[in-house]
Parts: structure tokens; sequence; C-alpha cells
């Protein structure tokens, strides 16, 4: 069975042939690193296909669940028109000062982000409140547990047509346990039957293997 030394191989290949070099991205990887946030942003090869699919989706307002260091942020963001904006929620202080810092450090591009600090469910509220919708793209990649409300908020933010992802659904394989005792893994299972019986979505999931092992990411497309 191929393991995480020859996914790590194939994803130097890829990003070898197809990830040009972008000193915000490296920025926002190094300082993440020297700020010791987990490692766990997308892998470069997933970050140029969320910066794929906001460009094939046109999309100009691009929300994000879980900031981390703005990697993804800035990957996505990137693909956006000038006057395109991506807001990107965060509760982690070291996190957020991290991102921010990436944001400024990436000149225009940063200025399409908008880091919002707070609780995400808060902050969403608020969001809904203040009739901040409809969204183009949405991208959960926050406290997997709590993926269930925000597929819901997301669900609230979509017009037709919306595209919404959600990062690792897979888990090592952990996800198909039912009768699994770890929140990450039943928050992931939850939000996908919401997905699935929701009359007005439509999903598929790609697991993906990388430097980081076997996960995946669901694509939900709001009808
Ligand atoms: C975890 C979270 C992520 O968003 C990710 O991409 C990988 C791992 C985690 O919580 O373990
Ligand atoms: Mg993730």
């Amino acid at each position: 069975m191929p393991d995480n030394i020859t996914y790590t191989r194939v994803d130097a290949f890829y990003e070898d042939l197809f990830i040009k070099e972008d000193a915000h991205l490296i920025h926002a990887l190094e300082t993440s690193a020297a700020k010791k946030l987990p490692p766990i942003a997308v892998p470069p090869l997933h970050g140029k296909f969320l910066n794929m699919l906001v460009a094939m989706c046109g999309a100009k307002r691009v929300l994000e669940i879980g900031t981390l260091g703005g990697y993804s942020a800035l990957c996505m963001a990137k693909a956006l028109p000038d006057d395109g904006k991506l807001i990107t929620l965060e509760n982690n202080p070291v996190m957020l000062e991290v991102a921010q810092g990436n944001f400024d450090f990436a000149g225009e591009i940063g200025d399409r982000i908008e880091l919002r600090a707070g609780e995400a469910l808060e902050t969403l509220a608020q969001m809904e409140e203040m009739g901040e919708a409809p969204f183009d793209f949405i991208f959960i990649d926050a406290n997997k547990p709590r993926n269930p409300q925000y597929i819901d908020y997301a669900v609230k933010f979509a017009r037709p047509g919306t595209v919404i992802i959600a990062d690792n659904v897979v888990r090592g394989g952990d996800v198909v346990d039912r009768e699994s005792s770890d929140f990450s893994v039943i928050g992931i299972q939850k939000m996908s039957d919401y997905i699935a019986n929701h009359p007005d979505l439509e999903a598929t999931t790609l697991q993906t293997a990388s430097a980081k092992g076997l996960d995946g990411m669901t694509i939900v497309r709001a009808k």
C-alpha cells in the first residue's frame, strides 16, 4: 500500500511542475512554522485547487471558516477580481496575528481579505443579522465538531450555484466508523448526513493523498 513517503514524493513531483514560486505563500508558511502553528494548512496542490475553483466559479465573494495562518485564504484571494472580497473567520489569537501579518505582507492581495476575530458561530450569527450573504464560494476548514453548524450557516449564506468545500472529511479513513467517539469524526458524519438529506444540495467527495496522509474534501453545490 502506498504510504506517506510515496504521497510526499508525488506531492513534490507535481508541486515542482505546477506550483509557481509565490513570495506571499512562502512567507505565510514560514511565519506559520516560526510561530509554531500546527502544520495543517492545506497542501500547496490543494491550495492551487481552491485557487482554481474560485477562478472557475467566477467568485467575487468568498467566505472561509478557519483561517489558521492565512495560507488558504491567500490562495483563494489570488483568484479574486480586484473588487472581490474574502472574509475569513478565526478565534485563536496567535493565528489571528500570524494571518494578519501574512495578509499585510501580501499587499493588494491581502487588501481583498478581511480577517474577523471571534468564535465563528458568533461571527456567523452576526453576519446573518447584518445580511452579509450571499457568498459565491465557502470553504469550511475549522473546528470539525462544529461542522454541522457551519454547514447550516454555509447553506443559509448560499445562492443557487454557490460552491461549498469542506476540508478533512476522510481523516485517514476514520470517517467510516459510525460507532466512533471522536468528536471530529462525528462532526464530519453529521455534516455529511445533513448534506445528503438536503433537497437543495448536491455533493461529492474526493479522497486525497498528500504528505499529510489520507484525507479528503467534500464539494457541495447549492441548487
Ligand atoms: C486537522 C485539521 C485540518 O484542517 C487539517 O487540514 C488537517 C488536520 C486536525 O484538526 O487534525
Ligand atoms: Mg484542513
